[in-house]
């Protein structure tokens, strides 16, 4: 399975840092054997996604609401999104679950509406510090699992250490292969052998300098990297990283 490298931009950019960005990405792009992925805040999606017309570069969104249109002042449709030149939206990032109350239910119904606009939706499960040192890092993703993704999902995961994002700590690379091996195992058994098929992301703290040992162990598909992927120069380091 070749990975899926995704750059979360996360409330980062401006018009002239998307082009300053999305610019050399464009051109460094060439040659590799992953897919690259970048999700710009929703004012830069066009802009972006002009960009990088024609280069296989895919742009996403970082949220959509579970409603496909309607009196939701704000929020943003998954139609909007992919009528933008989006392709992938990700879907109860850690930072989303925490800032505005989403709970699974919620982020089941956005991916509900995410798979109906067309879009692949990337939902992000991931234990706390706590949950981690009082070794319920299993039960906690598993119930993630379990209310975020609806019955027959046919997307991507994101593993997301809360404690790894935007820390500089990774998990040791022995409790990333257990954690995908989980996942992939809940995957399994939801959804027979679709489940063994889909792309498990990591997140958390990935940079050029340890994406190799990550993106090597088994049952890890790619990875969605937050401040890494506002450097071209590194998410392109992460992206040479990638298994083809
Ligand atoms: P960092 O790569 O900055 O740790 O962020 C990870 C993340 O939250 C990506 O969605």
């Amino acid at each position: 399975m070749r990975q899926l490298i995704a750059g979360n931009w996360k409330m980062n950019g401006l018009t002239e840092q998307a082009a300053g960005i999305a610019g050399p990405l464009r051109h460094g792009a060439e040659g590799l054997g992953c897919d690259l992925l970048v999700c710009p805040p929703a004012t830069l999606i066009a802009r972006v996604a002009d960009i990088l017309a024609g280069s296989g570069i895919a742009v996403g969104g970082q949220d959509c609401h579970a409603k496909a249109s309607g009196a939701h002042t704000g929020d943003i449709s998954a139609a909007m999104l992919r009528d933008a030149g989006a392709s992938h939206v990700i879907l109860g990032h850690s930072e989303r679950r925490a800032d505005h109350g989403e709970s699974d239910a919620v982020v089941q119904a956005k991916t509900l509406a995410a798979i109906a606009a067309g879009l692949t939706p990337i939902v992000c499960v991931g234990e706390t510090e706590a949950d981690r040192v009082a070794g319920r890092q299993n039960a906690v993703v598993g119930a993630q699992l379990a209310g975020s993704l609806p019955d027959g999902f046919a997307g991507v995961v994101a593993y997301e250490p809360v404690w790894a994002i935007g820390t500089g700590r990774t998990p040791t690379e022995a409790d990333v292969a257990d954690m995908h091996a989980f996942i992939r195992g809940v995957l399994a058994a939801r959804l027979g052998p679709a489940g063994s098929g889909l792309r498990i992301l990591y997140g958390g703290s990935v940079k050029p300098s340890n994406a190799a040992a990550l993106m090597g162990l088994p049952d890890v598909g790619g990875a969605l990297v937050g401040g890494a992927s506002l450097n071209a120069e590194d998410f392109l380091g992460i992206a040479r990283a990638a298994r083809a």
